[in-house]
């Protein structure tokens, strides 16, 4: 079949013969749903849904190789990045998987003006009826509801290709992915409580992890100024016109408020009051500011994001998708976990378009995403990388667990039908090309309870952390935790930050927040006023940062080595000196990192 494409036959004949008599055979399944989804009905067959289509990429391994060279302080082609155009080149898919896929689709009627392609085009997108898809992937569709969340999404188990089409795609979704997404948020719902601490920061001081003195307030509540102090940059500023920009990501509806905002900048950082960040909506999503409609994780993530780096200019992405679909009441789309929409977006920017460090505060379990999935989400993070974006992700909040900052509500069952108890890894905190941040409390910082650390099942260990990682387990006691965690995978946090008594404004109302949430946009807005500091020097970005932060970067951090990280019925990793699974090598002190950073 593919001979007849190869020989350019006329595009009639080849629609009208390849897949007919050619076997289906399954493509991927799972086991079995994640816990707590139980399946509905059969999916209406008109229900439309947005069939994402994988194509390999046969030069990821370049792509690879060139983000290790430009994001290793010590090779020559450090700072180096990529082009759109190159990695766009290093992504494409052989032009072979793209006709033979097209012919595909074209054979269910599916033409070129249908079609979305990211800008590498590896991934084509398409929205048909349930009974088409069930017929392209001869399976059948369930309405799965998920009774503690009341969600309820279409999916199927198992899924089907033409024999033909196997090598030429790594994946169809929405299929068996059943991840429940979620913004790493744990509201301490403290509406209301006086802020006296702001206005009279009378307390007295203490002393910092960086040795210097800050306002004893900071123990209890954590505002702009305390983290300028804790992490050593008061006194810092940025350039609001040099280049570099912030970048925050939204999802699930989770819109910033543009009045909470402002009476955050006039409580916490005066100087920003009256200012704006760069608003775009990717796929459906907006920022709608009905008081009421204003997101615990968006206000928290813009207000500490763009408060700390003022005047950097920020940029805030709403990403659509995923919305609740009710069964009874037919939504019109069910669409994938959305960063891949989001990926197509930023990916498809051209040079220059692109915040140089980007935070985002949402992830799920990594058993929750199908290996074959997170690892193309991965490489898409690498991409960002090679083009000189550092890209920052919080590590989750169940410590070793699951998200659920509860323990006695943590759910630790393999997926894989064995039914094991297992530590949880989180995604996308296991990419080995993301910067994964996990959280501090008090002063002298310790680990906060919650933060998620640990090793995933799908990604190995990259060779950036094998030194740092293999100390830390030769500190274990021989066989802690056997059977429970991968020693073998990536492992995360990398680095952490202040995690707890975060004082946000949530629709015109002061209150407390923690989570891991708070920690990725602290940590990455540290970073944009490094990024800030190169530009300004005449140096590149810093782009993908772990191989800095593994070989030199951790000198100029703030090892954290009390506290642990409980979950699945255990008390988790401790916090030791060096790298470990709870604050990873520790929080920013921003003036040595800039001393550091400007000597590269
Ligand atoms: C930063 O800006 C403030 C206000 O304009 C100024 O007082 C301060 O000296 C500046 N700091 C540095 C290091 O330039
Ligand atoms: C801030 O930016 C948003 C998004 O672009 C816009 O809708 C809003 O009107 C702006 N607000 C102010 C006060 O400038
Ligand atoms: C997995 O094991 C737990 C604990 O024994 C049990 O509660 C749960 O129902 C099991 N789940 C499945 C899917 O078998
Ligand atoms: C900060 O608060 C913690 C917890 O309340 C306390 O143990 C610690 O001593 C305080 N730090 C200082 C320097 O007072
Ligand atoms: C905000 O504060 C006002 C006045 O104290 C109170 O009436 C209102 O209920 C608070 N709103 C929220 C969302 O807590
Ligand atoms: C953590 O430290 C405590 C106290 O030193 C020790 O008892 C425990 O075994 C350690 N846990 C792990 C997993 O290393």
């Amino acid at each position: 079949m593919r001979l007849l494409i190869w020989l350019g036959l006329s595009v009639a004949l080849v629609r009208a013969t390849p897949f007919k008599g050619c076997q289906h055979k399954v493509k991927e399944s799972v086991a079995a749903p994640p816990r707590g989804w139980v399946k509905h009905a059969p999916a209406p067959k008109d229900h439309l849904i947005d069939l994402r289509i994988g194509l390999p990429r046969p030069n990821f391994p370049a792509l690879e190789q060139h983000l290790w060279e430009v994001s290793d302080p010590s090779h020559e082609r450090y700072g180096a990045h990529l082009s759109k155009a190159e990695t766009d080149a290093l992504m494409e898919p052989h032009q072979e998987s793209i006709d033979i896929v097209n012919e595909w689709l074209a054979s269910h009627g599916l033409e070129e003006e249908h079609l979305s392609r990211s800008s590498a085009n590896d991934w084509v997108t398409i929205q048909v009826p349930v009974g088409l898809a069930e017929e392209m992937l001869d399976t059948t569709y369930h309405v799965w509801y998920h009774p503690e969340s009341d969600e309820s999404i279409v999916r199927t188990t198992s899924y089907s290709l033409p024999e033909v089409l196997h090598e030429h795609i790594d994946l169809v979704q929405p299929t068996i992915m059943f991840s429940r997404f979620k913004a790493l948020k744990s509201t301490l719902h403290y509406y209301g409580k006086e802020d006296v601490t702001l206005t009279s920061p009378s307390g007295g001081t203490i002393t910092g992890p960086a040795g210097n003195q800050v306002d004893a307030s900071c123990n209890n509540t954590i505002t702009i100024s305390c983290l300028r102090q804790l992490y050593n940059a008061v006194g810092y500023n940025s350039s609001a016109t040099n280049g570099n920009k912030l970048g925050l990501t939204g999802y699930l509806e989770q819109y910033a408020n543009i009045a909470d905002l402002q009476m955050f900048f006039s409580l916490q950082n005066p100087a920003a009051y009256g200012s704006n960040f760069t608003l775009v909506d990717i796929h459906g999503g907006t920022n709608n500011q009905t008081p009421a409609a204003a997101g615990v994780e968006a206000n928290l993530d813009t207000q500490f994001g763009f408060g700390l780096t003022y005047p950097t200019p920020g940029t805030f992405y709403s990403t659509g998708g995923e919305p609740p679909f009710i069964p009874d009441d037919l939504e019109p789309t069910d669409s994938n976990e959305p960063y891949t929409y989001w990926l197509d977006y930023i990916l498809a920017q051209d040079d220059g378009n692109i915040p140089q460090a980007i935070s985002t505060s949402y992830g799920d379990d990594e058993q929750t995403v199908p290996q074959s999935y997170a690892e193309r989400v991965c490489a898409d993070f690498a991409t960002l990388g090679a083009r000189g974006v550092s890209v920052m992700f919080s590590s989750g909040d169940g410590g070793v667990g699951d998200g659920d900052a509860d323990p006695a509500t943590q759910e630790c069952y393999s997926n894989d039908g064995t039914n094991r108890t297992i530590f949880i890894p989180g995604f996308p905190a296991s990419c080995p090309y993301v910067t994964a941040v996990g959280g501090t409390v008090n002063i002298p910082e310790t680990a906060v309870y919650f933060s998620g650390g640990g090793f995933s099942n799908y990604f190995s260990r990259p060779s950036y952390q094998d030194s740092a990682v293999e100390s830390f387990l030769t500190k274990l006691a021989p066989g802690t935790y056997e059977g429970l965690y991968n020693p073998y995978g990536r492992a995360y946090p990398d680095v952490s930050a202040q995690a707890y008594n975060f004082l946000i404004v949530y629709e015109g109302n002061t209150t407390y927040v923690a989570g891991t949430s708070c920690s990725s946009p602290t940590f990455t807005s540290f970073v944009s006023l490094l990024n800030d500091a190169r530009i300004s020097a005449g140096k590149t970005t810093l782009g993908f940062l772990n191989p800095f932060l593994y070989s030199s970067g951790y000198t100029a951090l703030n090892d954290i080595t009390e506290g642990n990280n409980p979950g699945c019925g255990t008390e988790g990793f401790n916090a030791t000196i060096g790298w470990d699974a709870v604050t990873g090598l520790g929080t920013p002190n921003f003036e040595k990192l800039k001393a550091l950073v400007l000597s590269l």
